[in-house]
């Protein structure tokens, strides 16, 4: 039989006759009421069950995790906090779910718990509004770029480049494991790999995004990207989802100028059209904050920092401006100021990055024109600095809680610089022959950015861990799924 949404239910303005429920049973109290989810809203619906005109086997099936349909009235409720309920006539089990095995029981969980159990734990509140909320802001990235008439590209995942020639890269490999070629110490010569050639999963779709662009004006990317990083931290993944735009004829202010409104739109998108599921995480945040001594606890609440994000504008400053001020904001040298004590040159780390952000500017913070050397090959070296304190047109979106979200820069567009630069750097001139043809042909200036799609969604939903906001977190420790 034809069923209805449970938020469609929960949203009628009258009562209704005859209306068909299907979902996963939550909870069953006093063998009459049923709380109901479909997943279709973080809202259970009440059903009432006439449990004196149903057969005790049915009654005895209706168990936590199993899937079931009913059939009955939608009628006002006189229970708190829900206008309607359904007067049960009907009680169909689909699916039976073994209370005793079943391990998602209605009780708080451990997050860790939960992450072994990622194929389960998406029908809890907390995750069923996570995936809501990156769903809708899945769909805000594509409507932002779709209505400005960026043409959206899907870059390969199988690669010869290193876009970011860090080296973090998992090998492809077309033959079993020991057909591979073997150099004469034994190790596999992973050259040879891919049908005779070298490639890799995706670091990042810029490189081949940047040739479109050159042809197509306004790209946008899209899609899942690897880095075999062996970092366990709340903010990096193995297999992750990048957003990268790329457009021609953009300098380094007007991609910083792209970021920040596309990120005040899709957070304004996910405001708008995910109120129940952040409010619902709100309150596991608000819960959370109170087992937390005062002086720890967040000054804000989660939706007031996402507004807070859309009325404020991004702080911008340069790398060598934040150096002074991580510089200032060590004015003795007690052992807890150390870790701030940086020098022009070196990478901030992300403590330096956090005291930016959360305790200095206490907004987020677009930093610009790092030093050359931290930074990749394909970045516009700036004109006019010191020998031997050259900068390059790279940003980076610092926000709170996160560190960084967005790392971008305006291309080194012109070829001769870019050929000396890889050679200084030892990055094979043939191996890119075809991105150098961006610049021998109809060079021009451009720019672009990747926004780390989990890092976003960790900010709206104010989770901390990472492998919290993607359906099946690839770490060091996990890809079994
Ligand atoms: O700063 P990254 O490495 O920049 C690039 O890949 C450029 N090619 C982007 C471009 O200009 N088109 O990565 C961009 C963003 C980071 O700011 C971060 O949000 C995210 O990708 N990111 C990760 N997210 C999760 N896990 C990881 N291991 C990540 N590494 C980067
Ligand atoms: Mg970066």
């Amino acid at each position: 039989m034809k069923h209805t949404k449970i938020k469609d239910l929960l949203c009628c303005t009258s009562t209704l006759s005859n209306v068909t429920a299907k979902g996963w049973v939550r909870t069953f109290r006093n063998n009459q009421f049923i709380a109901l989810n479909d997943g279709s809203t973080i809202n259970n619906i009440q059903c009432v069950v006439d449990f004196e005109n149903t057969s005790a086997d049915i009654l005895k099936r209706v168990t936590t995790g199993a899937a079931i349909a009913v059939t009955g009235d939608l009628v006002e409720s006189q229970g708190k906090g829900q206008k309607y309920e359904i007067q049960v006539t009907k009680l169909e089990i689909l699916g039976d779910s073994d209370a005793e095995k079943f391990p998602m029981q209605p009780k708080k969980h451990s997050l860790e718990f939960l992450r072994e159990n990622a194929h389960l734990r998406v029908r809890t509140n907390a995750f069923g509004a996570i995936m809501r909320v990156r769903s809708v802001l899945a769909f805000a990235v594509h409507k932002y770029f779709q209505d400005k008439g960026f043409v959206y590209v899907n870059t390969p995942i199988i690669t010869g480049a290193d876009a970011e020639g860090a080296g973090e890269m998992f090998q492809v490999t077309s033959m079993p494991l020991d057909s591979l070629p073997r150099n004469e110490e034994g190790q596999i010569d992973y050259k040879q790999d891919f049908f005779g050639k070298h490639t890799n999963l995706t670091v990042s779709g810029q490189l081949e995004g940047e040739t479109f662009a050159m042809a197509l004006g306004q790209i946008y990317t899209f899609g899942p990207t690897f880095r075999a990083e062996n970092s366990n931290t709340s903010r990096h993944l193995a297999e992750f989802w990048m957003i990268e735009p790329e457009v021609a004829f953009n300098d380094l202010d007007d991609n910083m100028d792209l970021a920040e409104d596309f990120i005040q739109y899709v957070v304004k998108y996910a405001l708008d059209h995910c109120v129940d599921d952040l409010k619902f995480l709100e309150g596991r945040l608000l819960e959370e904050e109170k087992s937390k001594p005062q002086d720890q606890r967040s000054e804000m609440s989660l939706l007031e920092k996402l507004t807070f994000v859309l009325d404020n504008n991004f702080k911008r400053v340069s790398y060598t401006e934040a150096i002074d001020i991580l510089k200032d904001s060590t004015p003795n040298k007690k052992k807890k100021f150390q870790y701030l004590i940086t020098e022009w040159g070196a990478d901030l780390q992300s403590e330096h990055e956090r005291f930016l952000v959360e305790k200095h500017f206490k907004c987020p913070v677009i930093l610009y024109d790092y030093p050359a050397n931290i930074k990749a090959f394909y970045m516009r070296l700036n004109d006019n600095t010191e020998p031997g304190r050259e900068t390059v047109r790279a940003m980076d979106i610092l926000f709170p809680g996160i560190g960084e979200i967005v790392g971008g820069s305006q291309r080194e567009e012109r070829y001769d610089v870019l050929v000396e630069k890889m050679k200084k750097i030892g990055i094979d001139e043939e191996e890119l022959w075809w991105y150098l043809d961006t610049r021998r042909f109809g060079t021009a200036t451009h720019s672009g950015f990747g926004l780390g799609f989990e890092r976003l969604v960790l900010f709206v939903t104010g989770m901390t861990n990472i492998r919290d906001v993607i359906p099946f977190p690839r770490t060091p420790q996990n890809a079994e799924f």
